[in-house]
């Protein structure tokens, strides 16, 4: 009988992989290294729903990163990881605290509300950032049933407006909520760029400072697909294993999700792929400083630049390079790196920029 897992393929490439935008980290494809572990994981069976052998080394390889109590639960994506991880951290009755900017609150569909029952209190934030008085603003009303109860605050690392918090903002933020009783949860979803950015292991600003439950982002970082909800602190979390079934997020062939975070995570390829992705944001933000009219708005400190510019001149460069704007009536756009993002793509843009501009 034939060798079912011999090569043959009748699939045939749609699109051009020298074409790359500044619209999403997620337009990229995957890095080659986390294409090969993969294929390495091929072949022969492995027990399904995360009994494999890759799951299990997943589990030593987050130790080495975040100490002996974290525990990784791989999910499909980065909705799932927040939704999984703030049902579990919260009572039926309980509330979460975040930013207005916060990806649970503005790009998840309704999820936390409608697949995970959680009522958002969102505080407007200049920075994307909380702090503890921000949080005040939404910390109250513990033994009042007539108001959802504030038991856990979530924070977004880096921010969805591409700043980074330092490690002592979030230590702040922790012994706040802790000592209001809540807990802490960090969206990771861009982790990796916040730790380049700051130069430091991602524990100094996770479990070192008290965030109780991580979710972790493989996607915007090279993999496929593939994120975990790390609990930290086991404490934090009650009934994970069946929350993540119950919200649709227990892959069967888990394999081919650890595998790539173990890729990842393993050697230095999460570091070297976050900081060539922040280093074109940086140079990004650079050619276009002294541009007359256009303007950054918040401090790139990741791999995203925000601008404002005209319109028309967004619109045309539109047409040369994919980007979004973030908000449309103000001007506002946003460029994304990644870590495919070459020297010569940002160069490419901004001679790009420069020349609708002057038109
Ligand atoms: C801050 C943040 N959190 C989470 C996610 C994950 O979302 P998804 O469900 O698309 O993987 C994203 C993706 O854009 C994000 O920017």
């Amino acid at each position: 009988m034939a060798d079912p897992t011999t090569v043959r393929t009748d699939a045939r490439r749609h699109h051009d992989p020298q074409v790359r935008g500044f619209a999403s980290d997620n337009y990229a494809g995957t890095h080659p290294e986390i294409l090969a572990a993969i294929a390495l994981a091929n072949g022969g069976h492995q027990i399904a729903y995360g009994e494999d052998e890759y799951t299990g080394h997943l589990q030593r390889v987050m130790h080495s990163h975040f100490g002996p109590t974290a525990e990784a639960f791989p999910v499909f994506n980065g909705t799932g990881a927040n939704v999984v991880s703030l049902q579990a951290m919260t009572d039926r009755w309980g509330a979460v605290i975040c930013a207005e900017s916060a990806h649970i609150n503005v790009d998840e569909g309704g999820a936390p509300e409608r697949v995970g029952g959680l009522k958002l209190l969102t505080v407007p934030t200049p920075d994307g950032k909380l702090t503890p008085e921000l949080i005040d603003r939404q910390a109250y009303g513990w033994d009042d049933e007539h108001r959802a109860m504030p038991q856990v605050v979530s924070i977004t690392q880096n921010t969805e407006l591409g700043t980074v918090y330092t490690p002592d903002e979030i230590r702040a933020i922790c012994d706040h909520a802790h000592g209001h009783g809540m807990k802490v949860h960090l969206d990771g979803a861009r982790i990796a760029n916040a730790a380049a950015s700051l130069d430091v292991p991602m524990r100094t600003f996770t479990n070192t400072v008290g965030v109780d439950v991580l979710s972790f982002g493989g996607t915007k970082n090279g993999a496929i697909f593939g994120e975990a909800v790390v609990v930290l602190d086991p404490d934090a979390v009650r009934a994970m294993k069946h929350l993540r079934k119950l919200s649709m997020q227990l892959a069967s062939k888990m394999r081919f999700v650890s595998v790539q975070l173990e890729a990842l995570l393993a050697g230095d390829l999460w570091l070297r792929n976050a900081r060539h992705a922040n280093a074109m944001a940086q140079r990004l933000a650079e050619g276009v400083r002294g541009v007359d009219g256009v303007e950054i708005l918040h401090p790139v400190q990741a791999n995203a630049v925000f601008a404002r510019l005209p319109h028309e001149v967004s619109e045309r460069l539109q047409k040369r390079f994919r980007f979004y704007f973030w908000d449309e009536a103000a001007g506002d756009v946003r460029w994304m790196c990644a870590f495919d993002t070459t020297e010569e793509d940002v160069d490419a843009f901004v001679l790009a920029l420069k020349e609708e501009m002057a038109r």
